[in-house]
């Protein structure tokens, strides 16, 4: 049995993360492929429990360490109960954001250094990558404005403008650093657009 492909999508706030994982998702029914829709942080009961904690707004300031260890636990807990039994049996995983988001926003976000979140990455995923990641890359600003009128901001989305650029650049920084595992996607273009765009990258992928 071939090993199923693993794909995520990237991006900061309010980029339309949802819209086209919905696209990707019925880009690949319509091609005959078992695809498993999941997210992180999340993806299993106790994932989701440790996204809730992650999310919520608190008194308490969450030391930086302690929400990269949780990021990181949920992630343990995702891979071994839902994204690697499903590659193994052919099907796909599509994951809204994996270990990127980690990269950008507790890297560039935070200041975390690399190193840590490298072995980290190690620890949990042993040499588990994405076959393809989708940066998807849009203003900060238009983005956070998007956001804002989905309702109330969890504990990421009320951070500062100065932190979700640092995020994006992030994201930006490991696109260029490997090409053939990312695709930086101009987000800020019309919806067909980007979806042409979506669409060809899947039919590389596939051929
Ligand atoms: P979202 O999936 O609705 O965008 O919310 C998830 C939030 O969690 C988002 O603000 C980014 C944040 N996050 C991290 O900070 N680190 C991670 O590793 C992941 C997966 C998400």
């Amino acid at each position: 049995m071939q090993r199923g492909k693993f794909l995520t999508i990237e991006g900061t706030e309010g980029v339309g993360k949802s819209t086209n994982l919905t696209f990707v998702r019925d880009w690949l029914v319509a091609r005959g492929i078992e695809v498993i829709v999941t997210r992180e942080p999340g993806g299993t009961p106790l994932a989701e429990e440790v996204r809730s904690l992650l999310l919520s707004k608190r008194d308490e300031p969450v030391d930086e360490t302690a929400e990269l260890l949780l990021v990181f636990a949920a992630r343990a807990q995702h891979l071994t109960q839902l994204i690697k039994p499903a590659l193994a049996r052919g099907a796909w995983v599509l994951s809204d954001r994996f270990t990127d988001a980690t990269y950008a926003y507790q890297g560039g976000g935070r200041g975390l250094s690399k190193a840590t979140i490298n072995q980290l990455e190690q620890l949990v995923q042993g040499d588990l990558r994405p076959d393809l990641t989708l940066i998807l890359d849009i203003d900060v600003e238009l983005g956070l404005n998007r956001a804002r009128q989905r309702g109330e901001l969890d504990r990421f989305e009320s951070e500062t403008i100065g932190f979700f650029e640092r995020v994006r650049a992030a994201y930006r920084q490991r696109a260029e650093s490997s090409p053939l595992r990312y695709a930086l996607v101009d987000a800020g273009k019309t919806l067909p657009e980007v979806q042409a765009e979506i669409d060809s990258l899947l039919s590389k992928l596939l051929a």
